[in-house]
């Protein structure tokens, strides 16, 4: 490539599989790249749940590889604190998106040193990424996409990797899989929605398209997409033959994803006892078949939220006031919807992060009045049985736990349901196992103004795309700077 020496790879570096096992550790729960949400301590309390992988928020590398900008450095990943990337904070993956494979590359190698490997995002469907050019929008520039892998991967001393979204046939899939394997990818991770999948015509992920992609490769896959409760992940492994799963939307409602509810043991040794037994598993399944499968922990979101404030308290490496809101916002949002008082509170909070640990006390207070609100909700429902408890939402079919409890949020499918190969949309409803009758959320709710209101779901200015414009903005601004 012009401009680039080919330096000599460190003889330890491995791949594929070699580093799945060794470096990893065979994970096979991933908590998924998010924009102003995989940020450190969600990581931190994801680990604490379960996840053996985590993947940081995308970060701008044309933004990054510019040395001036320490702040948008600092604020995207903290060398200077020495806690992300530290040995607590494996393994872990930085994810970048851009076009430039110099300026990927500068980026690259000022985080190789803190991470075990770098992912390209080349799924990103959102506009600001076809006006930036990255994400999906590269999957028609396979030359490009292939010199951006195989620059990574010729120059780092740690793996390149690749997250990317199926086309519309299994063929095209598997081939753009191929290429990015012989580019040098040693993880591909398929998300198995198209690039137009997004907003309200995400529908489902085909796990069949996952599936055709993980025959036809011979490094590791992650399967990502439908993972909403526990027992889809063994559902999509099974689908899919992937090594593992990666969870967005379904880790963000429930931390405890990947928990299983009678074996709190097998989950990380710190995972915190949740506060009220009665209020916090699922019966492995039931007679009625009902709650067949939702056998994974359903933490009290009071409980889990008051956790996550610790951790952001207790780190050094400060957490953004908008990703501490987004996330409190959807660890409790099955009981915002009743509890409006606090809804509006937390909407108007202001936080100003320079005053340190005190500066989240307006959240702790909301936090702690929630706690205190759901344990006098469970406290009414005891003697009752889960069963009992738990509701069918009529539009879905979906079960809706109680209100105290951590749980994935989706909205109907557009009806009727869409027939998608690789999962049984195409069956009855009645048939359809819970997470296959209802989309997940593919972007976020605006975390300051539409999540406050709640009826605002599908925003058009999700985390992703006002930091990518905010990004944009800035570079915009530096080049006028630069004319004048
Ligand atoms: C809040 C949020 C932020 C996201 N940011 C990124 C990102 O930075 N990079 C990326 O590759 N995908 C991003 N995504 C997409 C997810 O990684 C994932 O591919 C998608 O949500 C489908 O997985 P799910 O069905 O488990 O939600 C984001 C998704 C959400 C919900």
């Amino acid at each position: 490539m012009p401009g680039l020496v080919a330096t000599q790879q460190p003889a330890e570096k491995l791949g594929g599989y070699d580093f799945y096992h060794k470096v990893l550790g065979s994970p096979k729960y991933v908590v998924a790249p998010m924009v102003d949400q995989s940020e450190l301590a969600w990581r931190t309390l994801s680990r604490r749940y379960g996840a053996q992988l985590a993947y940081t928020p995308m970060i701008n590398a044309k933004m990054f590889a510019d040395g001036s900008r320490t702040n948008f450095r600092e604020k995207n990943f903290n060398t200077v604190l020495g806690e992300e990337g530290s040995p607590q904070d494996r393994p872990l993956i930085v994810q970048l998106c851009g076009n430039d494979p110099q300026k990927m590359l500068t980026t690259a190698k000022c985080l190789e040193a803190h991470c075990d490997a770098i992912d390209i995002n080349l799924g990103c469907p959102q506009d600001v990424a076809r006006r930036g050019h990255y994400g999906s929008y590269l999957q028609d520039e396979w030359d490009l996409v292939h010199e951006l892998i195989n620059t990574l991967h010729r120059n780092l001393s740690v793996p390149v990797t690749a997250k990317f979204r199926v086309f519309s046939t299994v063929e095209k899939t598997v081939e753009y899989a191929q290429m990015l394997e012989r580019a040098g990818a040693q993880i591909l991770t398929c998300h198995g929605r198209t690039r137009e999948q997004r907003g309200q015509k995400a529908g489902l992920a085909d796990w069949e398209k996952i599936r055709a992609v993980k025959e036809a490769v011979k490094v590791p896959v992650f399967a990502n997409g439908n993972v909403l409760f526990y027992s889809d992940i063994a559902r999509c492994l099974a689908a899919t033959g992937a090594d593992a799963v990666m969870s967005a939307e379904g880790n963000l409602y429930n931390p405890a994803l990947f928990c299983p509810a009678p074996a709190l043991p097998s989950c990380s040794s710190d995972v915190a006892a949740p506060a009220s037994d009665a209020a916090t598993t699922l019966p492995v399944s039931t007679s009625e078949g009902i709650l067949q499968g939702l056998s994974g922990l359903h933490p009290p979101h009071a409980e889990l939220a008051r956790e996550y404030l610790d951790i952001v308290k207790s780190q050094k490496t400060p957490t953004s006031p908008s990703a501490v809101k987004g996330h409190l916002f959807k660890l409790m949002r099955p009981a915002l919807g009743r509890e409006t008082d606090l809804r509006e509170r937390l909407g108007k909070a202001h936080i100003v992060a320079s005053e340190g640990a005190k500066a989240w006390i307006p959240y702790e207070e909301i936090v702690e009045e929630m706690r205190v609100r759901m344990e006098r909700d469970a406290k009414v429902a005891e003697g009752k049985s889960l069963e009992e408890l738990i509701t069918i939402e009529p539009s879905t079919g979906l079960p809706v736990l109680p209100h105290w409890l951590a749980q994935p949020y989706f909205r109907p499918l557009p009806s009727p349901t869409p027939t998608q190969k690789g999962t049984s949309a195409s069956a009855k409803t009645e048939l359809v196992p819970p997470a296959e009758r209802a989309e997940p959320v593919e972007f976020p709710e605006d975390t300051e103004s539409a999540q406050a209101a709640l009826d605002c779901p599908q925003s058009d200015s999700p985390p992703c795309k006002r930091i990518a414009e905010a990004d944009e903005l800035a570079d915009e601004a530096a080049k006028r700077v630069k004319t004048t």
